[in-house]
């Protein structure tokens, strides 16, 4: 078993060509689509020995239905000790996203059977870049599970995949470069699922400073860390507030990516996550029913940080710095209340109505840094709004944004990266919503458009500068597992910061 510094297991991952019978692994599985009525099956040659395919779709145990499996032991004629069919659905479908889930799929049922080395055989239809990239993807994806903290006995992660091998029938450059790619983007975002995994008891503010400075000296990126008083100088009591009910200090982690050849004219990009490593909801406390899940409430922190490890691996020609508050929203004492009014950095007076909306009053100050620091473009993504799944379910992250042009290329790089978003209104008549009468802005607005109000709070923060913000409080988590990912954290956003950066132009 392979296993990091942290003791985590690792799977190689590799590519290679060589005839499907040679292919030596515990299990060897094949693509199966649906068969349409009155169409013949093109099924891979192995796949149908002694009329074993034929008869399973007949008996209806198999179809081809996506993510189904068959298992067949000691194949004649073939090295692979298990020949698997996997079902890839309708086969003028099967896309990267598919092919993505196929291979979590593969993982995390084979590895319950005990399978160790598994490889994954593409014909010359499927064995394309995107598929691969993919599917080296999909199964970093689902070997992930979320047990860090059980005791050896029980851990599903014990069962592990050591290798996972893509077999394609010739073997270039391209191909071998996206598997690496893939590699690299299903690492990212399994460091971002490990950050979002941890309890809020062991990942605090500092705990997620420590991590983004491992992370970035693994990197060789540079990193600055704000502390409090460094905060103060700045004027950032729009952040310092949320932090005042908390033993633990407040920090502003900025980690930077300087590409080597910079294109893009005079472009810095700013990747900006809420990092509550906590979110009781202060004073204006949260019921206890599911309280324990807030230690998500880093989630957009993390997959800012997982961004930027793969970013400074894939070497985007894009300047990128990643603004992370991140603060424990908790109440002791000194807690701030509802009514306080904070004056956030640039001398904007913010009224307290709620605590528990405390993600906007952090990213106020991070995005009014991010522009003092000059960005020109600012992506952010936050676990901001309850009211996100309310609107959207549980599918699409909700973008918002003050600059059409430059979210049609955020939205177009999410699509790439096969991730869903879905774009909320931001006409003028919300901000009306938003209305104090004894600060310049109240941090609520009423009981209707939520999402759109905590936007246009951000909003106010941000222009006039290009940007976009991610709601990912419904994404960001799954409560139950699928068969192609375990239940937690999923990782989102990783991919589409990645991907925004390497179409960037
Ligand atoms: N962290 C929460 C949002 C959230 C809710 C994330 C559920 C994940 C799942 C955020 O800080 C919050 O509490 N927002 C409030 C805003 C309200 C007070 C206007 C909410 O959504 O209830
Ligand atoms: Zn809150
Ligand atoms: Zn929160």
């Amino acid at each position: 078993m392979f296993k990091d510094l942290e003791n985590n297991i690792i799977m190689k991952i590799s590519i290679q060509s060589s005839p499907v019978e040679h292919i030596a692994a515990d299990a060897l599985a094949v693509l199966c689509f649906e068969v349409a009525e009155g169409q013949t099956p093109s099924d891979p040659a192995p796949a149908n020995q002694n009329g074993w395919l034929t008869d399973l779709r007949a008996s209806g145990e198999f179809s081809g239905k996506l993510y189904e499996t068959a298992i067949r032991h000691r194949p004649a004629g073939l090295a692979a000790k298990r020949l698997v069919l996997v079902g890839g659905g309708k086969v003028d479908k099967f896309s990267p996203v598919e092919a993505r889930r196929v291979a979590g799929a593969l993982v995390r049922s084979l590895k319950a059977k005990g399978v160790k080395s598994l490889a994954l055989w593409l014909d010359s239809t499927q064995a394309m870049e995107a598929n691969i990239l993919a599917a080296a993807e999909g199964a970093l994806i689902g070997a992930w599970e979320p047990d860090k903290h059980k005791s050896d006995i029980k851990k599903d992660s014990a069962k592990a995949i050591d290798t996972f091998q893509v077999a394609v029938p010739e073997l270039r450059p391209e191909l071998e470069s996206a598997l690496d790619r893939g590699r690299i983007i299903g690492e990212a975002q399994n460091f971002t699922r490990d950050l979002v995994n941890e309890p809020a008891n062991l990942l605090t503010p500092a705990k997620l400073a420590d991590a983004a400075r491992n992370m970035a000296s693994e990197q060789g990126l540079e990193i600055e860390v704000l502390d409090r008083e460094a905060m103060g100088q700045l004027g950032m009591g729009s952040l310092l507030g949320v932090a005042m009910g908390s033993d633990e200090p407040p920090y502003l982690i900025a980690v930077k990516y300087k590409p080597t050849a910079a294109q893009g004219g005079e472009t810095q990009l700013a990747y900006v996550g809420k990092g509550v490593t906590f979110d009781t909801g202060g004073l204006s406390i949260k019921p206890s029913e599911g309280m324990e899940r807030m230690k998500y409430d880093m989630a957009g922190a993390a997959a800012v940080l997982g961004a930027m490890q793969a970013i400074a691996q894939l070497k985007p020609p894009v300047p990128i710095t990643a603004y992370i508050p991140t603060v424990e929203n908790m109440i002791n004492g000194g807690a701030q209340r509802p009514g306080d009014i904070v004056t956030a950095m640039g001398g904007k007076t913010i009224e307290v109505l709620n605590t528990d909306a405390e993600g906007r009053l952090i990213l106020a100050d991070a995005i009014t840094y991010a522009k003092h620091k000059g960005a020109t473009h600012i992506v952010d993504a936050a676990t901001l709004t309850g009211a996100i799944g309310i609107a959207l379910g549980h599918h699409n992250i909700g973008a918002f944004t003050n600059d059409q042009d430059f979210c049609d290329r955020l939205i177009a790089s999410t699509k790439t990266a096969g991730e869903k978003t879905w774009q909320l209104p931001m006409d003028d008549e919300y901000k009306e919503y938003l209305k104090s009468a004894f600060a310049d802005i109240p941090n609520i607005g009423g009981r209707y458009g939520g999402s759109i109000t905590a936007a246009w709070f951000l909003r106010e923060f941000a222009d006039p500068t290009p940007w976009v913000h991610l709601d990912i409080a419904a994404t960001a988590w799954l409560d139950e597992g699928k068969s192609w990912i375990s239940k937690g954290p999923t990782g989102v956003a990783v991919r589409s910061f990645i991907q925004l950066a390497l179409d960037w132009k």
